[in-house]
């Protein structure tokens, strides 16, 4: 059933990437939701009416790529997009990830087991309320802050297997590194990859390169830092010169750096979705994107 959400134009929002295997483009601007559960990713929002609303604004605004996932809250962000959103627009992509749960006291548990995997993906269908699953990201869970060398065979079978039987359109990987990359692509097809990149953080640049020669999408997590918000004096001059934010130099950065970036930066504030969404119309001429490759050497680097 198509919804009766509100459009507007879709042309700015960074213009569009479709991922390989579809036919259907996304706006290279998404919404990341997990910024809408409570502190430390872990209960319910502050005010859910805010959430629901900042959800609804982002599609009226014209965004079709919302990234969750079910260890979020846990469960708070997926039934926040159901409650928002269902029934979803026809071009409305939701990427989720699974291989984690969370304990009693919101720590984050490695669930990497079929049983743990299959469960995830149903909990998924369930609170999203879908029969089908448009991208599931597994993310690596070797080391939980950054990506680490180990073999993702097992729970990526896993995950094809549930693709097999019809649970999940995409397959996607997070936290991951290039020779996990190869492994997966040898069990599966890999729209996208997700791992911790912005302006200030750039050890994948090699990475996004070659997944950008291969048409697989980019998706850097913290585009804006995280909990560790982004601050460069280079960045600042930017956009004071530019008059615009810095976060939205930020984003526009990654736009221009290379076209399979696609971008998910989180708020809970309506404020910032409007000037996250408003990056993707910030030109940046070529002598300041040489300035601001300079923010990597001098900026400092987030702790999570
Ligand atoms: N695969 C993974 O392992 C992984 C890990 C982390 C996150 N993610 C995904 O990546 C998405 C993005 O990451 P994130 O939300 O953690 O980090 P982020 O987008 O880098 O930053 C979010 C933070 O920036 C603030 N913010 C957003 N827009 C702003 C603006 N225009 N001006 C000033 N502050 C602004 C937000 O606060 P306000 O609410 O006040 O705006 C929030 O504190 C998440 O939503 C999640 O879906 C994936």
């Amino acid at each position: 059933m198509k919804a009766n959400h509100k459009k507007t134009n879709k042309s700015k929002l960074g213009g569009q990437f479709t991922f390989p295997g579809t036919s259907s483009p996304v706006q290279r601007i998404g919404y990341g939701a997990m910024q809408l559960a409570g502190p430390g990713v872990f209960g319910p929002p502050k005010d859910h009416a805010a959430a629901l609303a900042v959800l609804r604004a982002a599609i009226a605004a014209g965004v079709n790529h919302i990234d969750t996932s079910d260890f979020y809250g846990p469960h708070v962000t997926n039934q926040l997009i159901h409650e928002a959103l269902h029934p979803y627009p026809d071009d409305l992509v939701v990427v989720t990830k699974v291989s984690a749960r969370r304990g009693q006291d919101g720590s984050w548990i490695p669930a990497l087991s079929r049983e743990e995997l299959t469960q995830a993906v149903h909990d998924n269908l369930r609170h999203l309320g879908l029969d089908v699953l448009d991208v599931v990201n597994l993310r690596a869970m070797f080391d939980i802050h950054r990506p680490a060398e180990g073999s993702i065979e097992a729970p990526l079978t896993v995950l094809a297997e549930l693709q097999q039987q019809g649970l999940i359109r995409h397959l996607g990987l997070s936290n991951v590194t290039p020779r996990q990359i190869e492994e997966g692509r040898r069990i599966a097809p890999i729209v996208c990859v997700q791992n911790f990149y912005n302006i200030a953080n750039r050890n994948d640049d090699g990475l996004i390169d070659s997944l950008a020669a291969q048409g697989i999408a980019y998706v850097p997590f913290f585009p804006l830092g995280g909990f560790t918000p982004l601050q460069s004096s280079i960045l600042s001059d930017v956009a004071n010169r530019l008059q615009v934010t810095p976060m939205q130099v930020a984003q526009a950065w990654l736009l221009h750096r290379s076209p399979n970036i696609l971008l998910i930066p989180g708020t809970a504030s309506p404020a910032h979705l409007r000037e996250n969404l408003a990056a993707g119309e910030l030109m940046l001429s070529p002598e300041i994107l040489t300035e601001l490759d300079g923010i990597a050497a001098t900026a400092v680097t987030p702790k999570h």
